[in-house]
């Protein structure tokens, strides 16, 4: 059994150095290595493994959508229950198209709608590293949605709608850093897929790019500079948050911790620097500023100022500036602008623990008040973080903690 693998790896060796297979062996090995890179910045195997499980790609993640759940399917080489037996054509037009081997529409939880922004190569070279993936029998049954919204057909008008097909080219007007960054940031790295708003169907509102959208119990806060959240980071700010985790300003924790942990910790410091140099050029508009935000009464607000005292301020310190790389500061920090309080309150009923990265190994963590604070204390202080520290957020109700609190007691993640 061992000699195989052995002599064929001699043989390539050989070959490499002299024989006329040399080239394309080298060009296969350097195909697969893009090939990593990108599946790793296109995050392909975080939606298609189950966390911690042994088998990369092989599927079974289920997918929250605004219309149900969807599960990831084994994308492993398996013949069976893979994609072991798709041509490269069959897997071009699934990834870029979201047309499925059979003709069928996929769903957009596949993000093809950004994924369409690679070239042909780019997905060619998935495909090859794809194909050193161990092979996985794991026949997953996709779709779970409920009537109407299991009928795939219906996905054609949606593509109708939201799918603009293309790949990504380079505005000559811009440098190749912001090109770079704009290549990752709307092609594989689907920054939009979670940070800009949705219409009803869950297509993209593109004149509203990565201003914000709540997904999966979280809030993805709008990433916009210019007047936008992001205004005071500088790309090195934006950089180091993607690279490391952390930054001066902030920390990510779930979702985000998981792109960070999976993704953007794996780009090359040019790719982070590229995406927050591309970020820094998306304008966005002063957070709520359609609408002057609920202000907390004088009462809730000194009952959430002496609560924050008491229970915050050792970490964020009474100004909430925090401390650099380990406590966000509250003020920069655009979670805590969001027109919709999702993550303030998942935050501060579950605390958090920010990722760790190779760039900086302890990702600190914050405690959860969930159980010593009740509903209107706990409203009190996020009204008063969100509106001593953020920038034109509305005030939180003891109503939206206690049903923040209902949902995530019926979350499993
Ligand atoms: C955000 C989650 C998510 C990410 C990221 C993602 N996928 Fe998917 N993928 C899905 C879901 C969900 C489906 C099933 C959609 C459907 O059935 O309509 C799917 C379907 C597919 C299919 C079709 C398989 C089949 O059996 O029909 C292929 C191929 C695929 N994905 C490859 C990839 C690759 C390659 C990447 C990275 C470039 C990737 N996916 C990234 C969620 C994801
Ligand atoms: C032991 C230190 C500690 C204490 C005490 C603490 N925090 Fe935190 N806090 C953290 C850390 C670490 C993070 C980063 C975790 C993350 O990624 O969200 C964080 C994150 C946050 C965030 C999200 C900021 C971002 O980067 O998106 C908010 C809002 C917040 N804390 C509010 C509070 C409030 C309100 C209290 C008091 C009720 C509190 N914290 C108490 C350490 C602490
Ligand atoms: C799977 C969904 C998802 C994807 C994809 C995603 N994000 Fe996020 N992002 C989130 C969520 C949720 C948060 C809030 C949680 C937190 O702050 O820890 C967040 C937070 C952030 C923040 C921190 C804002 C702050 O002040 O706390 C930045 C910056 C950011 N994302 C940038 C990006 C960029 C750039 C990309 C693409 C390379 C990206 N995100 C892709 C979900 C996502």
């Amino acid at each position: 059994m061992r000699k195989g693998p052995t002599i064929a790896v001699v043989l390539i060796a050989l070959g490499a150095s002299t024989g006329p297979g040399a080239s394309a062996d080298l060009q296969d090995f350097a195909a697969v290595e893009r090939g990593r890179y990108l599946a790793n910045a296109a995050d392909c195997g975080s939606c298609h493994t189950i966390p911690g499980s042994e088998h990369p790609f092989s599927g079974g993640r289920p997918i929250e959508t605004p219309f149900g759940v969807l599960a990831a399917p084994n994308i492993t080489p398996d013949r069976e229950t893979g994609i072991g037996s798709w041509t490269n054509n069959e897997f071009d037009a699934a990834v870029r198209r979201g047309i499925s081997r059979n003709g069928a529409r996929l769903y957009p939880a596949m993000p093809f709608p950004y994924y369409t922004r690679m070239s042909r190569e780019d997905v060619a070279d998935i495909r090859a590293y794809l194909n050193t993936i161990a092979p996985v029998h794991n026949a997953v049954q996709v779709n779970r949605l409920p009537f109407p919204f299991n009928l795939r057909a219906a996905m054609i008008v949606w593509d109708r709608l939201y799918f603009t097909p293309g790949e990504f080219h380079d505005d000559v007007s811009k440098s190749k850093e912001w090109n770079r960054g704009a290549y990752l940031a709307q092609g594989p790295a689907h920054c939009g897929a979670c940070h800009t708003p949705k219409t009803v169907l869950g297509g993209d509102k593109p004149s509203e790019a990565l201003r914000g959208y709540m997904l999966q119990g979280w809030t993805a806060p709008d990433i916009t500079s210019g007047q936008g959240p992001l205004r005071n980071w500088s790309v090195d700010d934006i950089a180091e948050y993607l690279k490391a985790g952390h930054n001066k300003n902030a920390a990510a924790a779930g979702l985000m911790g998981e792109v960070v942990d999976l993704s953007t910790s794996k780009m090359t410091d040019q790719d982070t620097r590229a995406i927050a140099t591309y970020l820094k050029g998306v304008t966005g508009m002063a957070p709520g500023s359609s609408a002057t935000a609920d202000k907390a009464d004088k009462d809730v607000t000194a009952a959430g100022g002496a609560i924050f005292q008491d229970l915050c301020s050792a970490c964020h310190q009474q100004d909430g500036k925090g401390v650099a790389n380990m406590f966000p500061n509250l003020s920069e920090a655009a979670t805590t602008s969001t027109q919709d309080p999702a993550t303030v309150l998942r935050v501060i009923l579950q605390g958090a623990q920010s990722v760790a990265t190779d760039r900086e190994p302890t990702g600190p963590a914050m405690p959860a008040f969930g159980w010593q604070l009740d509903d209107a204390q706990l409203a009190a202080v996020a009204s008063y973080v969100r509106g001593r520290f953020g920038k034109n957020a509305p005030a939180v109700s003891a109503d939206q903690v206690r049903k923040a609190r209902a949902a995530l007691t019926a979350r499993t993640d």
